[in-house]
């Protein structure tokens, strides 16, 4: 159904708020699930040190920011090794040697992925049943969750709109990179960026705030921003929209307001770019450029590439479905999360 200027959702608001709410409940991960993670993470912190004494293991990703909702048995680990050359070649030889490394100490499933972009092991711990994404001194990663952390600690409304949007996206089907739809990661950042457009604004830009408080470079990106969450007390509460209101902004952005043709979304500035400014106007291998989310430090990374014609079309049909229901329907929640069948 088609854009209406100014329409409002039908539901009544207050009531779909708390509906909400519950389900953000419902999603909070328990602590059985915690638990099996921590010991997933400390029988590979074991294996590793044997092999390299001198090693850092990392959590990033939901796990360590807040982010994960419940039944995501999912962990993303760091090996950082301090004294391995940058290149990615030395990477890849790494996640090798990680992979037999990995069956020798009894993982399960295990598959090194040494010539992906980010090279990477996938396993399944034994008898715990914890998946893990393992990468090599994937710094980025590790100050991108934090930034991702430490604006989740600034309003609590960013970590709801984030548990909603996820849930809304793994039932839709539109949360899978690999398959040209968008990582969550992705999702997160629109969500901060969305906040950081409200009036008035429930986020900061913290790559704005002048000076920087937290200093980190990582080979060509310059990661420093401002850190210093107490004096950000309260920041977003002379904005009193509520998780409903904020869900119904976030779909009714994507689905009739962005200008997919030109636009950038952009958290590094907390505003836009454009296309032609990031050079992103036309297709270079695999690289499309249909939706354009800027990675706050890697600068040249587009999170939206993975997107082709096919996957746009079907992600822009989900944002205008979860709009219309929300604007069509009295009761629009369990409409807004039914599962996706083909
Ligand atoms: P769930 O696993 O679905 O709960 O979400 P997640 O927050 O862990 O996100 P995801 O698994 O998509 O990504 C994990 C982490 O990898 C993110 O927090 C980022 O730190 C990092 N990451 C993911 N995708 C990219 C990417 O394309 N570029 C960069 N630089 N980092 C990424
Ligand atoms: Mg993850």
């Amino acid at each position: 159904k088609a854009y209406v200027p100014g329409a409002e959702p039908k539901a009544d608001m207050g009531h779909l708020n708390k509906e909400l709410m519950e389900l953000v409940n419902s999603l909070r991960p328990k602590s059985d699930e915690r638990q099996r993670q921590s010991e997933a993470l400390e029988a590979l912190r074991t294996a590793l040190t044997t092999r390299w004494p001198d090693c850092k293991v990392h959590l990033f990703g939901s796990t360590a920011n807040q982010l994960s909702i419940c039944n995501n048995n999912d962990i993303d680990v760091c090996l950082e090794l301090p004294d391995l050359p940058s290149d990615s070649n030395t990477k890849g030889d790494i996640v090798e040697e990680l992979g037999t490394l990995l069956t020798e100490a009894g993982m399960q499933n295990v598959l090194p992925l040494p010539k992906a972009r980010v090279p990477v092991v996938k396993f399944v711990v034994g008898d715990n049943g914890t998946k893990v994404d393992i990468t090599v001194n994937n710094i980025l990663a590790i100050v991108n969750t934090k930034l991702l952390a430490d604006y989740v600690s600034i309003d609590e409304r960013l970590l709801q709109l984030c548990y909603v949007i996820k849930h809304w996206a793994k039932r839709r089907q539109v949360n899978d990179s690999y398959r040209g739809t968008l990582s969550s990661y992705c999702y997160v950042l629109m969500c901060i960026h969305l906040l950081q457009q409200r009036q008035p604004p429930i986020l900061p830009c913290l790559q704005a705030i002048k000076p920087p408080t937290h200093f980190r470079t990582v080979g060509q990106w310059v990661c420093d921003y401002y850190d210093d969450l107490e004096a950000l007390k309260g920041f977003g509460e002379p904005n009193k929209e509520t998780l409903a209101e904020l869900v119904w902004a976030f779909f009714e952005y994507w689905a009739w307001k962005h200008d997919y043709n030109n636009a950038v979304i952009s958290v590094r500035t907390g505003g836009f770019l454009t296309k032609s400014q990031k050079e992103w106007t036309r297709r270079v291998g695999n690289e499309r450029h249909l939706v354009c989310i800027e990675d706050p430090f890697e600068l040249t990374h587009d999170l939206g590439r993975t997107v082709d014609r096919q996957t746009n079309g079907v992600l822009h049909k989900e944002f205008e479905r979860a709009a219309c229901v929300l604007r069509d329907h009295d009761n629009p929640l369990e409409k807004l999360m039914e599962p996706y069948r083909a």
